[in-house]
């Protein structure tokens, strides 16, 4: 197990690029499933989630070329129509290798992925959707997997219940190659389904955004190969623009693209934030003080729900109270009292929703009502050094900034949820001036 030692309070000065998006790979490597041709994707983000994932897209038959930043992925015959129940639940992705499998060998065995530290995360949308289309799908609560078999997927209408970014992939790798057209209602609208359309239809397909919230797909015979960039990744930009402001501004970011993340400029702005763009980098810093602000989280284009915990160390530097009110996962604050361990005043309570089951994106039910939907932040508290634990991928990034911040040597353990989706987070730091070791553990914390 490996553990971060951290010894916060340095100016972070210099260059970073950002990674592609790690929410686009995943699911390009599957889109690259749906053709028996080559197809070469650039810009990839050497997380362990792609590797993970690629090791699975090897497992049921694809050949796969690794050259730095690059990888060609090519699966002429599917070989294995399975997918080990330890791979969905070490990445959710893998559930949504269905599609391909469905259309290339008429049968599937998917684990559920299951829930993370964050909630729930069921795909019962995901499985109504492609019953839809002609899927027979059975769930066995025993073993805990999917049993999925189609002669033919059929195009169809299908409503969302409400937004979901990867049911809404899903759907769209169905329904490509499905016979006719399939028209997605309240489909997702996060960009990242975009770049995957872009790749898609570069293969051949016949995808359209009618509007923002419905998607037009005319099934096609069969994909070819293609070659793709993949955008980068919003999370990433977001994280290190946090960390400049939080570290004195000394950050350039190189290729930052601003157009899908303005709901996140919108609120650094009103926080005292500002940004310079020179050529083809931005600098984020603070102007002076921060101030308060409280934060929905919700689907694109709004603040982003990855978004929040980066954003709460932002807040206890805020002279004044905060709040963070989640609202698409039922437990997404699993930083709060780590950060509390490090000075930080805050406190989760739940606000009045007049319709909270319309209002939450999750199942708001009986099982999640235990939890916390929102945080209360009392700033300004000066943070100190402490021994921390990372519980989830973007709780992770949270514990690091604040530590970045705090006064003395923090020990962050867990960071194995890092790389999961930040490409040497630790490195990219060290080389901004940060001091940040990785020491094997030995004795480690459970
Ligand atoms: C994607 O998760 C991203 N992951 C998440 O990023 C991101 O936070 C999320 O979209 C929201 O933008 C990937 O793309 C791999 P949802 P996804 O389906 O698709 C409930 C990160 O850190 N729901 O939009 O799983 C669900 O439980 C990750 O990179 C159902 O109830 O999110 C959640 O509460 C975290 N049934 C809410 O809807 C369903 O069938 C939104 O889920 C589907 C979803």
């Amino acid at each position: 197990m490996k553990k971060y030692i951290i010894n916060g309070g340095k100016k972070l000065k210099g260059e970073t690029g950002i990674s592609g998006s790690k929410n686009v790979v995943l699911k390009a490597v599957i889109a690259a499933c749906l053709t028996d041709e080559e197809v070469e994707l650039s810009n990839i983000p050497k997380i362990s989630d792609f590797y993970t994932l690629l090791d699975l897209v090897k497992r049921i038959g694809a050949t796969v070329r690794l050259v730095d930043h690059r990888v060609a992925i090519k699966l002429s015959k599917i070989k294995e129509n399975s997918i080990p129940i330890e791979a969905g639940a070490k990445i959710r992705t893998s559930s949504m290798l269905l599609s391909p499998l469905l259309l290339r060998a008429h049968s599937a065995v998917i684990p559920n992925p299951g829930g993370c530290r964050i909630g729930a995360r069921p795909i019962d949308w995901h499985i109504k959707g492609l019953e839809k289309m002609g899927a027979r799908i059975k769930y066995n609560s025993r073993d805990g997997y999917f049993y999925a078999t189609v002669n033919g997927l059929v195009g169809t209408t299908f409503r969302f219940k409400k937004n979901t970014h990867t049911g809404t992939e899903t759907l769209i790798l169905a329904g490509v190659c499905a016979q006719g057209r399939t028209v997605l209602e309240n489909a997702a609208q996060e960009p990242e389904i975009d770049d995957l359309i872009k790749l898609l239809n570069a293969m051949g397909a016949r995808i359209r955004r009618e509007n923002p919230r419905s998607i037009i797909i005319d099934g096609v015979r069969k994909l070819h190969g293609a070659h793709y960039r993949i955008m980068q990744d919003r999370n990433e930009l977001v994280t290190f623009a946090l960390a400049s402001a939080l570290t004195g501004g000394g950050i350039v970011i190189k290729n930052a693209g601003l157009t899908h993340v303005s709901s996140f400029l919108e609120k650094f702005k009103e926080v005292g934030g500002a940004w310079e763009e020179k050529d083809s980098t931005v600098r984020f810093y603070l102007k002076s003080r921060v101030f308060p602000t409280d934060i929905i989280t919700s689907s694109y284009p709004g603040f982003m729900t990855d978004w929040q915990g980066p954003w709460a160390v932002l807040m206890t530097q805020a002279d004044g109270t905060s709040t963070i009110h989640e609202t698409i996962y039922e437990n997404r604050f699993g930083y709060i009292e780590e950060l509390n361990k490090m000075g930080a005043e805050m406190s989760l309570y739940n606000p009045k929703v007049e319709h909270p089951l319309s209002f939450y994106n999750f199942n708001y039910d009986h099982v999640n009502r235990r939890y916390k939907h929102a945080v209360k932040i009392f700033g300004k508290t000066p943070l100190h050094n402490a021994v921390l634990a990372m519980s989830d991928l973007r709780a992770g990034a949270t514990l690091v900034l604040s530590a970045l911040i705090a006064k003395g040597e923090s020990i962050i353990f867990g960071i194995e949820h890092l790389d999961r989706g930040y490409e040497n987070f630790d490195k990219r730091l060290k080389a901004l001036g940060a001091n940040i070791k990785v020491v094997e553990d030995t004795v480690g914390i459970t």
